[in-house]
């Protein structure tokens, strides 16, 4: 077989494969994505969306629209031949490469019965037009669970990542400290081999400089600006410096509660690690824990996560869940989400350079 050889289904063939399943009752499934370095996160996905159905197409994004979503740098693999290995796949029944930057004009020419996506996403959050077209074709929406630590980010990182040496880790924190308190423990034990290069809070009196002192740890309070929610942009500047002056390898936020920006957002991208105590992508914000029993949640958790610009949404490294029980307040609940905080952050940090996450 030569590269001739191969060609994409169109538009229209698909949409005659699912007039053919709706006269037998049947559902097509539609989902769409890059799948530029296929790894097993993205085979476990396909086959819970195929499952939804009775065939399924994906919507492969242009080697064009690979690049405008994820920089010059992809895809590493053109789109035809993203489109023969998705081909190859047991589940997928047909592959339509796509240009434009969304699919609504696939969702409409396909009409598809269902459409699944992967749970970076939330209902609420998919694309306003997309939603729409969705809604017009009658499509029932699905949000499937995303595999940990899964990405063909991670994987071209692991890749790129230099051997050894100890983890040069920044923490950054607002409140009592107890996730910090966990990182230091872990070092101390010998469990994790990292050291804390600088301790950074926008709280002058936290406990969680507190603990920077008592372990001797370099630290530094950073005066956040008038504004209660934000930092300035003098204070994003002054983290940035402090991180560089120590030569931070990660930067772990560890109870932040202020949204960081450029130039920390833009230079250690990939490098930013967040616990949040909610099972993202639910209960994203600062209310989490109070949230989750609003929401009447029977689980409730923490998410270890890459930090991107947009606020609690970047690749989910770990998870853990707890129960919530009768009678249950905010604190108690959220000192039981922390035990399992304390046992999952440490273990990131320490699987950093094998889970090929990034360092420099
Ligand atoms: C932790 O539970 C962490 O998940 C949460 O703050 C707490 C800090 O506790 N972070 C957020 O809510 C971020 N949105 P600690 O100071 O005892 O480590």
């Amino acid at each position: 077989m030569t590269d001739a050889d191969f060609t994409p289904d169109t538009a229209a063939a698909v949409r005659q494969l699912r007039d053919e399943l709706n006269a037998q009752g049947k559902k097509l499934v539609f989902t769409n994505g890059c799948f530029d370095l296929l790894h097993a996160g993205h085979v476990r996905y396909l086959a819970d969306a195929r499952a939804l159905g009775d065939a399924m197409v994906v919507a492969l994004n242009s080697d064009a629209s690979v690049r405008a979503l994820k920089g010059s740098s992809r895809p590493l693999n053109n789109e035809n031949d993203r489109a023969e290995v998705l081909c190859a796949l047991r589940v997928v029944d047909a592959v339509v490469v796509f240009d434009d930057e969304r699919v609504t004009s696939l969702i409409e020419a396909i009409r598809p019965h269902v459409y699944a996506k992967g749970g970076d996403y939330t209902v609420e959050s998919l694309n306003a037009e997309e939603r729409a077209a969705l809604q017009s074709v009658g499509a029932e929406i699905r949000i499937l669970p995303l595999v940990p630590g899964r990405s063909t980010t991670a994987t071209i990182q692991k890749m790129h990542a230099p051997q050894g040496g100890k983890l040069r880790i920044a923490v950054l924190g607002s409140g009592v400290g107890s996730n910090f308190s966990a990182i230091v423990d872990a070092i101390q034990d010998g469990k994790l081999d990292a050291e804390v290069v600088a301790a950074i809070s926008d709280q002058k009196d936290s406990g969680f400089l507190a603990v920077a002192r008592k372990a001797g740890i370099p630290s530094h309070f950073v005066d956040p600006g008038t504004n209660p929610k934000k930092l300035g942009e003098a204070a994003q500047k002054e983290i940035f410096d402090h991180l560089e002056r120590a030569r931070t390898d990660v930067v772990v936020l560890a109870g932040f509660m202020r949204i960081l920006k450029d130039p920390v957002i833009r230079e250690y991208s990939g490098r930013i690690v967040n616990v949040h105590p909610s099972l993202l992508p639910k209960h994203k914000g600062a209310h989490a824990v109070q949230d989750a029993l609003d929401a009447g949640d029977s689980e409730a958790g923490c998410t270890i996560h890459l930090v991107t610009a947009e606020i609690d949404t970047g690749d989910i490294l770990e998870q853990g869940r707890v129960p919530v029980l009768p009678g249950d307040t905010a604190a108690v609940l959220h000192d039981r989400i922390k035990q399992v905080e304390h046992v999952l952050l440490p273990q990131v940090l320490k699987e950093w350079r094998q889970r090929g996450l990034a360092v420099r």
